[in-house]
């Protein structure tokens, strides 16, 4: 056995699967939502016994190492390393020499990581350490974060590592060093360090503090190999086991935030690092639940960057509720005085339109008739974005009567601001429509035909007196149907796991597909209506396989008549009669 087979032997895909989307048991195979792309039914399926996953939504599908690919954003020896490390395999040397270029980075990036931490705790850190202190954090935080600190010398770092056998080249790549006028330095220096971590928990970059008042605040890894910025969220490796299983992350802005709120307990925590909230955040978070609390330390309605961020989350169907800090305060600094205080705070969080509601009407004057219109249209817009009608009506009743307006009044005005406002995401709603549609390719007849095969070999008797394997029209599925046929001729029964075993990879992925789906189908279905499917289906390929033949002596017919050939026409009408006395007695 190969080592890959040994991991996925060892794997069990539904579980392993089932840590990432929520999977219900259906018929043989397991299905959920798929987390590759945004449904509302069920479309994704994994099948304990083909060990495979497949999505009928995306089309997209494969064994556990192309989901740990897809899911962890990894390339196929990274997938297959950690699923190895997982299951207990060890990896030959053949396998492993096989080194992506990005591993180096990686390694840098931990032993930096590993230097700075150490750092921490010698003497000409005291102040750094000294720092971390008095801001309230405790020893097994500084460790379980593994905050750090970077010497001020300014080449400690290199030297470190070039010592280690790497060149200033990679460590610039890597994004500890940087080359400034023909000399390599290290990239952070006298600073506090935070390591950022990407969701499976691998040092790929540092956030650096300064410890006084000088600027910037902030020095960070710029973009590399293994860090993008808007692909971070800092801190989601430690939270998502929690965010999952509470099934909502609190969304904080600063570092600091994250680890003080973690800290004090509430540890389904997450930041965004003080930027605006990106789409691949929102992917990140989706795949351990698709509820958020966001408790962004400014006037949320007012910046415009949040309220994007709520509308983009929106978009994303995630279900958003805001966290209302005291102004003037972070999360960071609510811990600090009363770390209950800040777990009352997370519970208190208000639905999202409420809190638009709020601010808003704090925010405007409304015995004031410019001020009122400017707030009504604002939450008409809020309003408009709802997708749930129920929502919809509720909040326009509640918008009526805070600014005592009839209701009929606010309807036409939300008709007339949708036409305007929502134009643009109609648009890309479209747009997406589209590339699903071209992604998904229905199931033609004979497919459909051959799964059903697949699914009931021990109709293949009645399938081959029916049936020719010409009548099949997709190459592939000829060939299929001929050793299908023969296998039955000789042995009277089909073993089907056998016969794939022999296929290519390519088929077995095919046929594994095409059953699948046809189980999902028939997943209620008892026994007999599958015979009855069988039945039907396979006269209507027969009955559509007469036609076309039909069709092509009657193009020969034509083409006769034209050119007064007697003989030819003599003999296709003989062909064609006896077409139609076979068909009628299918
Ligand atoms: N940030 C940054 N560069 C800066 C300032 C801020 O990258 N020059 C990012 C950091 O990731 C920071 C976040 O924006 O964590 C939020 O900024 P801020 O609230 O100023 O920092 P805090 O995390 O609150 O840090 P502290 O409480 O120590 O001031
Ligand atoms: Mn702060």
């Amino acid at each position: 056995m190969n080592e890959l087979e040994e991991i996925k032997n060892k794997i069990d895909i539904v579980e392993y699967v089932g840590k990432y989307v929520q999977l219900k048991q259906s018929g043989r195979n397991f299905k959920g939502l798929c987390p590759f792309h945004s449904e509302k039914t069920p479309s994704f399926m994994v099948s304990p016994e083909k060990q495979i996953w497949h999505c009928f939504g995306c089309n997209e599908g494969g064994d556990v190492i192309s989901f740990v690919e897809k899911i962890e954003g990894l390339t196929f020896p990274e997938a297959v390393k950690e699923l190895a490390a997982q299951a207990g395999v060890k990896l030959s040397q053949n396998f492993s020499e096989r080194k992506e270029p990005t591993d180096k980075y990686y390694a840098i990036n931990e032993l930096a990581c590993a230097y700075y931490e150490k750092a921490l705790f010698k003497p000409e850190a005291k102040q750094a350490l000294d720092y971390l202190k008095k801001r309230g954090l405790d020893d097994k935080t500084i460790k379980d974060f593994r905050l750090g600190f970077s010497p001020a010398q300014g080449e400690v770092v290199v030297k470190e590592l070039t010592a280690l056998g790497y060149t200033k080249e990679d460590l610039v790549k890597a994004g500890v060093a940087n080359a400034k006028n023909d000399r390599v330095i290290d990239q952070f220096r006298n600073r506090l360090m935070f390591p950022i971590t990407n969701v499976q928990g691998k040092t790929i970059g540092f956030s650096a503090r300064v410890l006084d008042d000088t600027l910037p605040k902030y020095i960070n890894t710029p973009e590399t190999l293994i860090y993008h910025k808007s692909n971070i969220l800092f801190g989601l490796d430690k939270a998502k086991e929690q965010a999952r299983k509470q099934d909502h992350l609190v969304l904080v802005e600063g570092n600091m935030d994250m680890i003080f709120s973690y800290q004090a307990g509430v540890k389904n925590v997450a930041a965004s690092s003080g930027t605006a909230l990106t789409e691949s955040q929102l992917d990140l978070i989706k795949r351990f639940t698709k509820n958020i609390k966001i408790a962004f330390d400014v006037d949320l309605a007012g910046q415009n960057a949040t309220k994007r961020a709520i509308e983009l989350a929106q978009d994303k169907g995630f279900n958003i509720k805001v966290i209302e800090v005291p102004e003037g305060k972070d999360p960071a600094d609510l811990v600090k005085n009363d770390p209950d205080k800040w777990i009352k705070t997370c519970k208190k969080a208000k639905y999202v339109v409420d809190y638009i509601f709020d601010s808003t009407f704090s925010k405007y004057d409304i015995t004031n008739i410019l001020d009122k219109k400017r707030a009504t249209k604002e939450l008409l817009g809020t309003i408009s974005r709802l997708p749930d009608p129920v929502e919809k009506e509720h909040y326009l009743q509640i918008l009526a009567q805070r600014i005592g307006i009839s209701l009929q009044a606010l309807t036409d005005a939300l008709r007339k601001a949708k036409s305007t406002t929502n134009s643009k995401t109609k648009k890309t709603e479209a747009l997406t429509e589209k590339v699903e549609e071209k992604k998904t390719k229905p199931i033609s007849l004979e497919e459909h035909v051959m799964s059903l095969l697949f699914v009931a070999p021990n109709y293949a008797d009645f399938f081959f007196n029916k049936l020719k394997p010409e009548d099949f029209v997709d190459p592939r599925l000829v060939s299929f149907a001929k050793d299908l046929n023969q296998l039955s001729i000789d042995r009277g029964e089909i073993d089907l796991e056998k016969w794939l075993r022999k296929q290519s990879k390519e088929n077995q992925e095919y046929v594994n597909v095409l059953t699948l789906r046809i189980e999902d189908e028939f997943e209620e279905i008892n026994d007999e209506s599958l015979g009855e499917e069988i039945f039907s289906s396979v006269l209507r390929l027969r009955h559509n396989a007469y036609e076309d033949a039909k069709k092509k002596l009657i193009g020969q017919l034509q083409e006769a008549e034209k050119s007064g050939d007697k003989e030819t026409l003599k003999k296709t009408m003989n062909e064609l009669q006896s077409l139609i006395e076979q068909e009628r007695n299918i």
